[in-house]
């Protein structure tokens, strides 16, 4: 066995040594520094004000035990951590900071391996991002999703039915204090959002991704299964010390390959290409867009989930989870991908069984022939754009109509429900000022509210097209992360309202129709760009100074790649 990392800090029998080994003791053994034990930190994200995270702490207590009983040694480290529902102007704003944060105290710290706890949306990311760069041997613990709320009788999507319950209300069908009564249903346990929204998602293809211990993605919650999978992480991370698989030999192209064949057959959520790109990005793996579309084109959807189906994350549980949808499409599947227990991912598959046809369909009859997240390009997004077609309604993907223009969130909200709007359901809702630079943080807006006076009439869905993001939970036919963005000099900035916008989702293009010659004589719109209120300090100056755009996984432009686990100088 070669020097453990940790023996950097506590080998030896200098003053630095000595104190980096006293103020460790606190109830160690001598033998904890003895450079036989790993040194194993658990990096989680509880947070009182990241709810979906907060049992994490008791997870984090199984994956100890685990640890310990290995022969390692635990060790709690709190990171940074973003409540989706709490944080503001976006939790997206955020995700770098918490990936740079977590990244600096990986490497920072006298650790030889990691454990990564985390549930809600930006968590697994952020640690999968920091993880990637330090490349330190790591696996992780998806925190699972809550059990089903009820309203009425019928089961509550959460994020998604919020979405539907306030339109309701909008359209009159509602009653505001019945809505304000469905509240407290919404949330019935610990966990992450149950729908097939990012943070599903997410925790789902870190296993598919192979970090996670195999068969543990979607475990809910509150499963006393979800501990024991805690403490047999706790035991695995020790061997991975021990075997030096770094998270390099296990997120490869071809388990990216297999995470997009994933979010294509689970119909997960668009942020997910933006998350996967990130992650990509960190490992110096080439992945683009235009992998989501190529691998994901022939993929069938297979999941009945919310938003785009029925069931809700514990069905899919009950099911017979994601080892089950992953054997419907093994053949997809790329069979040389590893996970951190150094066997392929398709070997665990072998044994997966559908145990409810209606929420996993069979191959042969799936929701959707053509799953996947198609990307468009034109003159309205030369670097791509995204749109879900499993969240669409099909007849809107072939879509000639009138642009009505928004410069922002708050022109939005401030003229969306104005009777005198000229709107009618052929219109395509554009708003701009979304992007990562513009907003700044890229929220998740992109499913704008349809205007009040369409929904009263019985419209439901129409074509919304914005730089910005969109909730996993959501769904429409929304086209989003459109690139460069209008704050960047995208053209998104030009469009004008009553422009003719072409959708045409078969030859995979997004265009403005207007004479070539006066659109590129067109300026910018002026009131959008006043929109854009450059910061004047702080992260978010450095983030919109840095910020990549959407198409590459918006990270910072000075955080790709990876600088390891090494530590240049002593820290006196
Ligand atoms: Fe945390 Fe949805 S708000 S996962």
């Amino acid at each position: 066995m070669s020097e453990r990392r940790s023996a950097q800090w506590y080998g030896g029998d200098d003053r630095n040594s000595y104190i980096h080994r006293a103020w460790m003791r606190r109830g160690f053994p001598a033998d904890a520094f003895d450079g036989e034990r790993p040194h194993i930190a658990i990096a989680n994200t509880a947070s009182d004000l990241t709810p979906c995270n907060a049992h994490l702490n008791e997870v984090g207590r199984s994956v100890a035990d685990g640890i310990h009983r290995a022969g390692g040694i635990a060790l709690n480290l709190p990171v940074v951590s973003l409540g989706e529902t709490q944080v503001k102007p976006t939790a997206m704003l955020w995700r770098n900071m918490a990936a740079m944060a977590m990244e600096e105290m990986f490497r920072a710290n006298p650790i030889d391996g990691l454990v990564l706890l985390g549930g809600c949306d930006k968590t697994i990311p952020a640690l999968l991002m920091a993880a990637a760069s330090v490349d330190l041997p790591a696996v992780v613990v998806p925190g699972g999703p809550m059990l089903t709320g009820t309203f009425r009788g019928t089961p509550l999507g959460c994020g998604t039915d919020v979405w539907k319950l306030s339109e309701e209300v909008r359209a009159g069908t509602l009653s505001s204090a019945e809505f304000q009564r469905s509240e407290s249903s919404m949330i019935r346990s610990r966990g992450h959002c149950n729908t097939m929204g990012t943070a599903s998602t997410m925790g789902l293809l870190a296993e598919v991704l192979g970090m996670t211990l195999p068969g543990i993605a979607g475990t809910p919650a509150p499963d006393s299964r979800l501990l024991e999978a805690a403490h047999a992480t706790g035991v695995l991370a020790v061997d991975l010390v021990d075997q030096d698989r770094r998270p390099s030999a296990v997120m490869t192209r071809e388990s990216f390959h297999n995470a997009i064949v994933a979010l294509a057959a689970l119909g997960g959520s668009t942020n997910a290409v933006v998350h996967l790109l990130a992650i990509a990005g960190r490992l110096g793996i080439p992945l683009t867009q235009d992998d989501f579309d190529r691998i994901g084109a022939g993929v069938p959807l297979l999941v009945d989930l919310q938003p785009a189906g029925r069931f809700l994350m514990d069905d899919l549980y009950r099911a017979g989870g994601l080892h089950a949808v992953l054997a419907e499409v093994q053949d997809l599947l790329d069979p040389t991908a590893i996970t951190v227990i150094g066997e392929p991912l398709v070997s665990a598959l072998g044994v997966a069984q559908v145990y409810d046809r209606e929420v996993i369909r069979p191959r042969a009859d799936p929701l959707q022939m053509e799953a996947g997240i198609a990307v468009l390009y034109g003159n309205l997004a030369p670097d791509g754009a995204l749109v879900k077609p499993a969240a669409a309604t099909p007849a809107l993907l072939q879509h000639r109509g009138p642009a009505v223009v928004f410069d922002s969130v708050e022109d939005l909200k401030a003229r969306l429900d104005d009777p005198s709007l000229e709107v009618t359901p052929d219109s395509v809702l554009v708003l701009r000022g979304c992007g990562p630079k513009g907003y700044p943080g890229m929220p998740e807006v992109s499913n704008m509210p349809l205007p009040a006076k369409l929904l009263a009439e019985g419209v439901r869905d129409m074509v919304r097209i914005c730089d910005g993001r969109m909730s996993g939970t959501a769904y429409g036919t929304v086209v989003l992360h459109v690139a460069p963005e209008a704050a960047a000099g995208g053209p998104l900035a030009k469009v004008r309202t009553g422009d003719p916008i072409v959708l045409d989702l078969e030859n995979r293009r997004l265009d403005v129709d207007v004479p070539a010659e006066e659109w590129a004589a067109r300026e910018p719109s002026a009131e959008a760009a006043r929109a854009y209120a450059a910061p004047a300090r702080g992260w978010e100056k450095l983030y919109v100074d840095t910020v990549n755009q959407a198409n590459t996984g918006a990270d910072l432009d000075f955080l790709l790649g990876a600088s390891g686990d090494k530590v240049a100088r002593e820290s006196h």
